[in-house]
C-alpha cells in the first residue's frame, strides 16, 4: 500500500519527498491551473512515474507537447540546467533521462494507429449525444439499432447506419405498425447530422478492426506500463467527438474489466485533458451518469485525471470524487476569480505553515499546491510543492521520429489497414438487388403469357385487397431472399449477434448509463 510515484519536493525548503500512493491512485485525481503555470509537465511526470511503476497510461495530447515522453531528455537541451538544479533542490538524487515506452493512437489515423469502434459497440445512446439527436431523432435511431438486431444487419460504420436509415425511410409504412411513427423529416434530419458528423472526419472512428481494450493495458518487456497518447489537437476542432469518444472509452473500460477492488495498483490510469469540454453545456443527466461512472470505475482499479484551468469547471459532485490533486497557480483578477480561489482552497486540510488560498495564488511555474490520499484514503495535509522535472524530453518529438516509432510499433499491422467485411451497408444493397432482380423476373413471365390472362392479372392487380396482399407478399419475399443471403454469412453473422446480445445485456444493466436527456 505504501508505494508511492514521485511527484516533487514539499516542506519549507522543498525538500520533504511527495507521492502519490498506488494504492489509492484508483481514487481519481485532478490537475487544475492557469495557462503556462506547468499541467502539461506535472502530467508528464505523472505519467512517467506510473508507467515506472508498471501502470500503463491512456492520455489524450490536446496541444502535441507530450510525444516527447517516448523520447528522453537531454543534457544538451536549453533547461538541463533548470532541470538538475531543480532536482537536487528537492533531494531527488537519482534524477536522470529517460525515454517512456508510447503507442500513438489518432482517431484521423494521421499521428498514429486508427481507433476505431462499431457503430453498435458506441450504442445508440452515446450516438445521438454525438449527434446531438432531439428525443424524437433519438427513438427512430433506437428503431434502426432494434430493427438491426432483429434482422440481423450488423452495424459496423456509418454507411452501415445511412444505408439502414434510408431502408427505414422506404419502408416506414410497414415498420411504423411494429414501431410506431417514423418521421421522413425526422430520419432526415440524422441523415443531415450524419453529414456534418463525416465532414469533421467522425467516418473514420467508425469500423473495422476495432480497438481491442487489451491493446491499451499492456507493458513492455521490462515491466514498464506502456503510454498511450491520443492525438487530440485536430480532435479539439469537434469537441463534440472528443468528449463523446472519450466517454465512449470509458464506459467500455467500465463494462469490460473485472472487478478488482482495491488494488496494489491501478490496472490503467486515463488522463482526461481539457476537461472542460465534457461538461460544457452538458445536460445534468450527462454529469451524473459520469459522476456514477467515475464511482464505479474504481473498483475496476481505472483512475481518472481530469486536467483543467479551473476546478470551477468541474461539477461539483465530480470534483469531490477526486482525491489527488495538484493545484498550480491560479489568478485572481476578477472578483469571480478570487470567489473560484477561495472556494478552490476551502476543499483542502489546512497546513498550518501557510494559508491555502494565498499559496494557490502565489505559488511559481511548476510549483504546486498538493493534497494526494493517504491511509484508509483520508486527504493529506496540503503542501506546497515543487514538481519534479521531466525524465523523458520536454515538449514534441519531431514527424519523423514520430513515423519511425509509428512503423516500429506492434500494434501497425493489427489496426492501419482497415477492414471491410459484409456489413447492414452491403446486405440491404443486396437486399434491394435481388427485390429488382424477383420483379424484373415477374415482369418477364408476364410478358410470355397469354393475352387474355394478362388481362385477367392486370385486372386483379388493381382490386385493392390484391394490391395490399401482393405488396406484403412482395415485401416477404425480399425479407426471405435476405435471410437465405444471410445465411451465406451465418458465420459472420452469429459472431457479431453473440457479440452484441452480451453487451447489450451489460448496457442494460447499466441503465443507459449516458441516456443525455
Ligand atoms: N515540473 C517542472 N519542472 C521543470 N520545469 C517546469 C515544470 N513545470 C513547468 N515547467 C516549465 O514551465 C513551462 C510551462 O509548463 P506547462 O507547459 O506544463 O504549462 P501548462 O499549465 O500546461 O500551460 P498551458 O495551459 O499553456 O498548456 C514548461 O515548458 C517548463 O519550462
Ligand atoms: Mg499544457
Amino acid at each position: 500500500m505504501d508505494k508511492k510515484i514521485f511527484i516533487g519536493g514539499g516542506g519549507p525548503d522543498y525538500g520533504e519527498k511527495q507521492g502519490l500512493a498506488l494504492g489509492y491512485a484508483n481514487r481519481h485525481g485532478l490537475i487544475a491551473g492557469a495557462t503556462g503555470t506547468g499541467k502539461t509537465v506535472t502530467l508528464q511526470i505523472l505519467a512517467e512515474g506510473f508507467s515506472a511503476a508498471g501502470v500503463p497510461v491512456f492520455l489524450a495530447d490536446v496541444k502535441g507537447d507530450l510525444s516527447g515522453l517516448a523520447k528522453s531528455g537531454s543534457a544538451e537541451a536549453k533547461l538541463h540546467d533548470a532541470f538538475t538544479s531543480r532536482a537536487a533542490k528537492i533531494g531527488f538524487d537519482d534524477y536522470g533521462y529517460a525515454a517512456f515506452p508510447v503507442t500513438f493512437w489518432d482517431l484521423f489515423g494521421a499521428q498514429g494507429h486508427p481507433v476505431r469502434t462499431t457503430v453498435a459497440e458506441m450504442g445508440p445512446l452515446l450516438l445521438a449525444r454525438l449527434l446531438e439527436l432531439t428525443e424524437a431523432q433519438e427513438g427512430i435511431l433506437n428503431i434502426a439499432f432494434r430493427v438491426a438486431d432483429e434482422d440481423g444487419l450488423p452495424l459496423l460504420d456509418l454507411k452501415d447506419l445511412q444505408a439502414l436509415l434510408v431502408w427505414l425511410g422506404e419502408n416506414r409504412a410497414e415498420l411504423s405498425l411494429r414501431y410506431g411513427n417514423l418521421s421522413v423529416a425526422s430520419i432526415g434530419a440524422i441523415q443531415r447530422r450524419l453529414l456534418v458528423l463525416e465532414n469533421q472526419g467522425g467516418a473514420g472512428l467508425f469500423g473495422e478492426p476495432a480497438l481491442d481494450l487489451a491493446d491499451l493495458m499492456r507493458c513492455d518487456g521490462d515491466g514498464r506500463g506502456r503510454i498511450n497518447i491520443l492525438a487530440a489537437d485536430t480532435l479539439m476542432a469537434a469537441p463534440g467527438l472528443y468528449a463523446t469518444f472519450l466517454l465512449w472509452l470509458l464506459s467500455e473500460l467500465f463494462e469490460e474489466l473485472p472487478e478488482v477492488g482495491d488494488p496494489d495498483k491501478p490496472k490503467l490510469v486515463f488522463f482526461f485533458d481539457e476537461a472542460h469540454l465534457l461538461f460544457d453545456d452538458a445536460p445534468k443527466a450527462l454529469v451524473d451518469k459520469v459522476e456514477q461512472v467515475a464511482r464505479l470505475i474504481r473498483s475496476k482499479g481505472v483512475g481518472v485525471y481530469f486536467i483543467t484551468q479551473s476546478p470551477a469547471d468541474i461539477p461539483e459532485d465530480i470534483l469531490g470524487q477526486l482525491g489527488n490533486r495538484v493545484q498550480h497557480a491560479l489568478r485572481a483578477f476578477t472578483a469571480r476569480d478570487r470567489k473560484n480561489l477561495r472556494l478552490a482552497a476551502e476543499t483542502y486540510r489546512e497546513n498550518p505553515r501557510f494559508s491555502t488560498e494565498e499559496a494557490i495564488r502565489e505559488v511559481g511555474v511548476g510549483e504546486a499546491v498538493t493534497s494526494m490520499l493517504e491511509k484508509k484514503g483520508v486527504p493529506g495535509v496540503v503542501e506546497r510543492t515543487l514538481i519534479r522535472p521531466p525524465s523523458s524530453q520536454l515538449g514534441p518529438i519531431t514527424e519523423d521520429e514520430r513515423k519511425a516509432l509509428l512503423a516500429a510499433s506492434d500494434m501497425a499491422g493489427k489496426y492501419d489497414n482497415p477492414l471491410d467485411r459484409q456489413s447492414a451497408c452491403e446486405i440491404l444493397a443486396q437486399r434491394a438487388a435481388d427485390a429488382a432482380q424477383a420483379a424484373a423476373q415477374a415482369e418477364a413471365q408476364e410478358e410470355e403469357m397469354e393475352p387474355a390472362q394478362r388481362e385477367y392479372n392486370s385486372a386483379r392487380r388493381y382490386t385493392g385487397t390484391r394490391v395490399t396482399r401482393s405488396t406484403s407478399r412482395s415485401t416477404r419475399s425480399t425479407r426471405s431472399t435476405a435471410q437465405e443471403f444471410g445465411s451465406a454469412l451465418t458465420q459472420v453473422v452469429i459472431k457479431e449477434l453473440k457479440g452484441t446480445t452480451g453487451r447489450r445485456i451489460v448496457r442494460g444493466i447499466l441503465g443507459g448509463l449516458f441516456k443525455a436527456r
